[in-house]
Order: structure tokens, then C-alpha cells, then sequence
């Protein structure tokens, strides 16, 4: 089948069709549309395994789906999304495959890079992870005098670094070594050595992921964490305290790592695509073999799910062909993810990576120049905390914001009522911000006060609602549960890149500043010519009159 040219959507019939509909449909209140329906939330809800996905407070009508699901097949989603799982260079302007969901394949799958399969390398990858995990989960590997690991520092940054920790955390009910595992990812030299102030050098490993193994926060890093164990340990001790988790063996040899102790992998897997990897090394560390193959097996559930389901009951399509709703049609800018979990605080972080480098791309697969807006900002922090901060925005705000919030059903802390509070809270949210508040509702509220108080008042406290939600319900948050969540945010990011005829997989835009910062670097420290704009020039001069002797 001959590649689409995705960058006709935006002229096609259907495309126009939606910009009618959703000027004929604006007008809507999402209140009045629960009224007339009472199966809504049967109409517009999916269940799969521990997940719920309820959609039904969104903007929509079964004919608006309808359209938009025509969107995803005049994009050729279907071929789109076989390209992906056959393993096809659909990242073009890198010339390579995209292929995570190998990672967390099983010996009976098939992906293929090249017409190789790549199952045998990720499962002998799969299995030295293991191997190594359990040697230091069980004390049988040693520091430098003898003691067993009690703490393993992870240094990354981005992709090598948000979703493990991500996953670490929310995980910690299934941590069962009795290790610790620490992220280190910021070039504030304050977050390397506040994670290392009460560390002993003897127990402690060090992981450097980086799969080009030139970024230089994560080399900084892990030079100086070198550093810190050599003051108190011989030369050879770095054998037994640091491994890499890199696609650049030569690299990492150059820093002195043994390259046994180095876990693989490979340039079809994107950074922000990669906790599936060696770069879930911590994850495995904390939680076992066991549970990493149970956090592998719920995002295989949620590939099968992706690759088989139709896509009127396709949850990353429906989530996806949502977000180009109301980003494309709506002209809305951003989107904000609220877990009502404290360990899943940095999923709004993990998802700034995956997404906002995915689409941050203002030109289409064949470098032409879009004319339509792509990726909103994506923004968070976990609930209730937000309901403290920003929802007064999303409540009475000028702007259309949808929300995806994600809440599990059960928790590992039952403290006291907390948990019930927590929900009810998480639930009142979507209802507020859906409903709203009717004048007619104000009034009796206001009944009491005298006429002019309650004229003043009533614009005031009016609630507009209509305001589009999503809830993610899972029993709990598990290795199973989380994988399906992760796994699902991915493949939402790739529907919504085919829609918009982008390169998800790339990251150019995250080049030219790092060029500058190497450029600018000696020049705080050097008398150099200063050839930059006068902004820059002035705040360099201003750093080194700070650092002047005189
Ligand atoms: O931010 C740019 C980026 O290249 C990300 O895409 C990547 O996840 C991160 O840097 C870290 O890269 P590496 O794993 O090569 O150190």
C-alpha cells in the first residue's frame, strides 16, 4: 500500500466535516446531554482487565465519535499502526523502526527490525537483567569491602530517566529486597549530592542509563558520583559500583565501565519508549523479576488490546482521536493529567516527556509546514493538592481545559477513611467541571441574601461546567496495572502523531540549545570574545563579573 500523504488530512472532506460539526455542536452542554441519555456512561465507557476508561463527560455525541473515527481511517490508521508492528522505519528522519512494544514481548512474538527479529537480543538482555537483579537483591553481589548493595542511585535524564522513576515510585508497595532506589537526573550539582549525603560509598550502585551516552547532565553526574566512591574506595571498585545501560558499549567502556556490566539496547527504542528496556533496571532492582515481567505483561495486554480492538472500542484510539477533538477542532491548548495517587506524583512529569517531545513539531513527516495546531501543553500535579491550586482556573476560567484524571479503586495505605475521601474528591471533580452550576441551582443557594448582595454575588460564583474530563479507574495500581497505563499513553501518542501526519519519534528541537550551552560554557570561565545577541552577552559578562577575583 503506497505511504499516505498524512499532510492532505487537513484538506480532506472529513476534516471540514468536523470543523462544521463542531461549530454545530458547540453549543452543547455536556449536562443536557446526560439528561436526554441515562446509558451514556454505558455508551461511552470501556473496561479492560483492571482499567476503566469512562469518556462519557467529554463533548461528544455518538456522531461526533463517528466522524472522528472516519478521521483515523481517512489517515489510514489501520496501515499506520500495522507499519508500526512490523517494525517499518516509521521514525523517517532518523531512518529507524519503532519497535518498544518488542521490549515487552515474549519469546512467541515476532518483531522484527529489517526482517531480523529482535526477540532473541531482548530476551538475553531480559534474562542478564534478571540475573543481575537477583544477585544483587539476594547480597550475593558485593561493594568493594565486601558488604552487599543496600542502595541504587539511577543517573539519567529524560527518557532514562522519567519512567523508571515513575514506575519506582508508584511501585513501592511491591519493593520487596529491602534496596532503595534514588533518581538522579538535574546538573544542579544539589541533587546529586543531597541524594548522596547519607549514603555509604560500600553499598552503593550506580546505574548510568543513557542510551547515546553523550548527554552531558548524566556524565557530569556520574563523574562525580565516580569521584565520591574513589575518595573512600580503591580504583577498582568502580567494576563493582557502577553499570551502564547504553546502546554505545565504546562509550561506555571509555568511561570505565566493564562492558559485562553494561544492559543493551537499541536505536528502535525511543528514549521516552524505553522503561520497557535495561533502562527499567532500578524498577527490576526494586521490585524483582517477577513483578517486572508482571509490569511488561500488563503493557503487552494493552499492545494486543491496541493492535486487535476495533477502533470504536480501542481505548488509545478513542483517547487519542479526544485529544485531536479538542485540540484541532476546539483550539484548545492544553491538557491536564491529575492522579489521584501520591505515587504516581511524577506521571504529569513522565507525560510532559512522552508527549511534548513527541508532538512538539510545527512541520509534518515530509518536513512541510503545518497549518494547523499539533501538541497542547501538558500539565499536572497529583489530586486533591490541585484542586488547592489550579482548579479554580479549570472551574471558572476563560479557557477550554480537558482533564485526564486517573484514580485507583483500592490503595496500598489504608489510612484511616483517606482513600474513600480521596475518590469521592477525584469523582466530584469530573461532576463539577462537567455539570457545572444552573443559575436557577445559585439562586436557592443565594435565597437568603439580600437582592443586591445576591445580584453581586451570582456572577461570581457561577460555574459555566462543560468543561471535558476523562477517568482512568483502576483497581489498584500494580506492575500489571501501571504497565497497561504507560503502555496506553504511548499508543495514544501514536494515534494522535498518524492524525497529524508527525514524526513522534524524533527530537530535533532539544539539539540547538544544548550546542549553545557547550558553546557557552567556557565562555563563563574564559575571557573569550563574546559574539552572542546583547542579552546574552550581558548575562555572561554578569556571571563573570560575579565569579571575578577583583
Ligand atoms: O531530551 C533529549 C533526550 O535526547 C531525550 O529524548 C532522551 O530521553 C534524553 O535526552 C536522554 O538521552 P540519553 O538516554 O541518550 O542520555
Amino acid at each position: 500500500m503506497p505511504s499516505p500523504k498524512l499532510y492532505d488530512l487537513n484538506h480532506s472532506a472529513i476534516w471540514a466535516k468536523l470543523h462544521q460539526h463542531q461549530r454545530a455542536t458547540r453549543h452543547l452542554h455536556m449536562r443536557e446531554l446526560f439528561e436526554a441519555d441515562p446509558a451514556r456512561f454505558d455508551k461511552f465507557s470501556l473496561r479492560l482487565g483492571p482499567l476503566l476508561l469512562d469518556y462519557a463527560k467529554h463533548r461528544v455525541t455518538e456522531r461526533t465519535l463517528a466522524l472522528l473515527f472516519e478521521l483515523a481511517e481517512t489517515a489510514q490508521l489501520s496501515h499506520w499502526r500495522d507499519q508500526l508492528r512490523r517494525g517499518a522505519p516509521i521514525n523517517l528522519s532518523e531512518g529507524r523502526a519503532v519497535l518498544h512494544m518488542a521490549l515487552r514481548g515474549t519469546a512467541s512474538d515476532d518483531y522484527c527490525v529489517a526482517g531480523q527479529s529482535v526477540m532473541p537480543a531482548v530476551l538475553a538482555v531480559r534474562a542478564r537483567m534478571a540475573d543481575f537483579a537477583q544477585r544483587v537483591r539476594s547480597g550475593v553481589w558485593k561493594g568493594f569491602d565486601g558488604q552487599a548493595i543496600k542502595t541504587v542511585v539511577n543517573i539519567g535524564i529524560g527518557g532514562s530517566d522519567l519512567g523508571a522513576l515513575l514506575a519506582c515510585q508508584a511501585l513501592v508497595p511491591f519493593a520487596d529486597s529491602g534496596l532503595t532506589v534514588r533518581f538522579v537526573s538535574n546538573l544542579d550539582g544539589q541533587h546529586l549530592a543531597q541524594t548522596l549525603a547519607d549514603l555509604n560509598p560500600a553499598t552503593t550502585l550506580f546505574i548510568v542509563a543513557s542510551k547515546s551516552f553523550t548527554t552531558p547532565e548524566t556524565l557530569l553526574n556520574a563523574e562525580a558520583a565516580r569521584d565520591w566512591l574513589l575518595r573512600t574506595a580503591p580504583a577498582s571498585a568502580v567494576a563493582q559500583h557502577f553499570v551502564a545501560v547504553s546502546s554505545q558499549t565504546e562509550r561506555v567502556c571509555a568511561f570505565g565501565i566493564d562492558p559485562v556490566n553494561m544492559f543493551e539496547f537499541w536505536d528502535w527504542v525511543g528514549g521516552r519508549y524505553s522503561v520497557w528496556s535495561a533502562v527499567g533496571l532500578p524498577l527490576m532492582l526494586a521490585i524483582g523479576e517477577a513483578g517486572f515481567d508482571q509490569f511488561l505483561a500488563g503493557a503487552r495486554a494493552m499492545d494486543t488490546h491496541f493492535f486487535t480492538a476495533p477502533f470504536a472500542q480501542n481505548a488509545p484510539v478513542i483517547m487519542a482521536l479526544l485529544g485531536v477533538w479538542y485540540n484541532t477542532f476546539y483550539g484548545a491548548h492544553s491538557h491536564a493529567v491529575i492522579p489521584y495517587d501520591q505515587g504516581l506524583a511524577r506521571f504529569p512529569a513522565y507525560l510532559n516527556q512522552l508527549d511534548m517531545e513527541s508532538y512538539g513539531k510545527r512541520v509534518g513527516q515530509q518536513g512541510e509546514t503545518l497549518d494547523f495546531d499539533t501538541g497542547p501543553i501538558i500539565w499536572g500535579e497529583v489530586g486533591v493538592n490541585s484542586q488547592h491550586a489550579f482548579f479554580q482556573l479549570l472551574h471558572q476560567g476563560t479557557r477550554l481545559i480537558p482533564c485526564d484524571f486517573v484514580v485507583p479503586m483500592h490503595t496500598h495505605y489504608p489510612v484511616g477513611q483517606q482513600h474513600a475521601a480521596l475518590v469521592a474528591n477525584c469523582f466530584a471533580q469530573s461532576e463539577a467541571l462537567m455539570r457545572g452550576k444552573t443559575d436557577a441551582e445559585l439562586l436557592v443557594e443565594l435565597a437568603d441574601l439580600p437582592d443586591d448582595t445576591r445580584d453581586m454575588l451570582l456572577p461570581q460564583k457561577r460555574f459555566l461546567g462543560n468543561q471535558p474530563s476523562s477517568t482512568l479507574a483502576f483497581e489498584a495500581i500494580t506492575p500489571y496495572s501501571l504497565g497497561m497505563l504507560m503502555a496506553l499513553y504511548e499508543h495514544k501518542v501514536f494515534v494522535q502523531g498518524v492524525i497529524w501526519g508527525i514524526n513522534s519519534f524524533d527530537q530535533w528541537g532539544v539539539e540547538y540549545g544544548k550546542q549553545l550551552a557547550r558553546r557557552i560554557e567556557p565562555e563563563l570561565h574564559h575571557p573569550l570574545p563574546l559574539t552572542h545577541d546583547a542579552s546574552t552577552n550581558g548575562l555572561i559578562a554578569h556571571y563573570r563579573a560575579q565569579h571575578s577575583p577583583h
